[in-house]
């Protein structure tokens, strides 16, 4: 064999040391190195990802580097990180043929902080270099416009669907644009059937990675028509700490067992508030409660971001604080809900990918 394809072999060989934490196998059974070159003491290798929100990014690029180094013969290591977003589902749908994720924010009550949640979620997804949609399919109280500083509609284009608003590098839609502010919606199952209809195949999302969903309160009929016409990558549930609001927190988790969408894990909102002048960190609702009761659910944890007027101020003037103050305890704590949730939609997704993988070598 050549001295070149020997040491490429090394490469491959030296890179099974390394593990993805999430999927918890070495990167090279999973498919993840994709290019390896080698020459006059060069290694250049390509290390393809789930997905561009992973917290362990650079930590494995260094120990790649370091795994090639050791190689006798090898002077210099280039080590490349990309992304490839996997899908969960194996059937790609009507109404959504180009998106690979769809992921909705839910609760059992309002005011919980969904929006706030979907917005600084979608946003942080985007700036890790995702393709991200946004859809308000709240039609009783649609924020996302304000959240997003939005005031232009979408226009029509060709074969009649709508064009989403780009914001913040987001595809966006909302009932908000198509509303007087003063008038409610008061409308039937049918006609909300027929809203979410036209928010999935009426609208031009292209190509996205992650298509996350800021749904209502409660266990309606949106959220029924949601889940009947495409396939749910699984829902993020969102929650305060309280009791009372925990316990509507489940309504909504038994909703989607019921319906059989998975549950990608609870969000714990309004937290704990630390006070901006002396750090003292205060527990208003009591703490942790949305923790037990993931653990008590089987379900995976995905952060917990803290009670914060620096959250509610950027949110009403409409940048969510994820890009308003990226180095913020807030805007910290958002990034690891999206690093979490990314990492949740991967494991769903290597699953099936390799569970077809077993199924197609028998
Ligand atoms: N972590 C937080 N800290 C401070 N204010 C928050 C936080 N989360 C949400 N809010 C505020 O609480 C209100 C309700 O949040 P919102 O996201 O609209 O909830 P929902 O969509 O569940 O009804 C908004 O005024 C929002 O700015
Ligand atoms: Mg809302």
């Amino acid at each position: 064999m050549p001295e070149t394809d020997k040491l490429k072999m090394d490469i491959v060989e030296a890179l099974k040391s390394i593990k993805d934490p999430d999927l918890g196998r070495d990167i090279v059974s999973l498919g993840f190195v994709k290019d390896v070159k080698f020459c006059s003491g060069v290694a250049a290798v390509t290390i393809e990802l789930t997905t561009p929100a992973c917290p362990v990014k650079d930590q494995m690029r260094e120990e790649a580097r370091q795994a090639i180094l050791a190689l006798d013969g090898v002077d210099e290591a280039n080590v490349e990180m990309t992304a490839r977003v996997r899908s969960s589902s194996s059937e790609s749908t009507g109404l959504l043929p180009g998106v690979k994720n769809v992921i909705p924010v839910a609760s059992g009550k309002g005011g919980v902080g969904k929006s706030t949640v979907s917005a600084n979620l979608a946003v942080a997804l985007a700036q890790s270099g995702a393709q991200v949609g946004l859809m308000d399919a709240d039609v009783y109280g649609p924020s996302i416009p304000t959240l997003m500083g939005l005031s232009e509609k979408p226009v029509s284009g060709p074969n009649r669907q709508m064009i989403p608003v780009t914001q913040y590098g987001l595809k966006i839609i909302s009932m908000g644009f198509f509303l007087p502010e003063e008038k409610a919606v008061i409308w039937r199952g049918p006609m909300l059937d027929k809203m979410i209809t036209q928010f999935l195949g009426g609208v031009q999302w292209g190509e996205l990675d992650y298509l996350i969903i800021d749904l209502p309160p409660g266990t309606g009929d949106i959220q029924l028509s949601l889940c009947q016409k495409v396939p749910l990558t699984g829902a993020v549930i969102v929650s305060t700490p309280q009791d009372v609001a925990l316990n509507v927190a489940q309504k909504a988790i038994a909703m989607f067992n019921q319906l059989n969408t998975p549950v990608l894990g609870i969000v714990e909102n309004m937290s704990h508030y630390r006070c901006s002048h002396c750090g003292h960190r205060d527990d208003i609702f009591g703490t942790g409660g949305a923790r037990k009761v993931s653990e008590s659910r089987g379900l995976p944890f995905l952060g917990e971001i803290p009670l914060s007027t620096n959250i509610r101020v950027h949110s009403d003037q409409g940048k969510p604080v994820v890009l308003a103050e990226p180095e913020s305890e807030q805007a910290k704590a958002f990034l690891q809900v999206a690093e979490n949730t990314a990492a949740q939609i991967s494991i769903r997704a290597m699953a099936g990918e390799l569970e077809q993988d077993i199924k197609v070598s028998f």
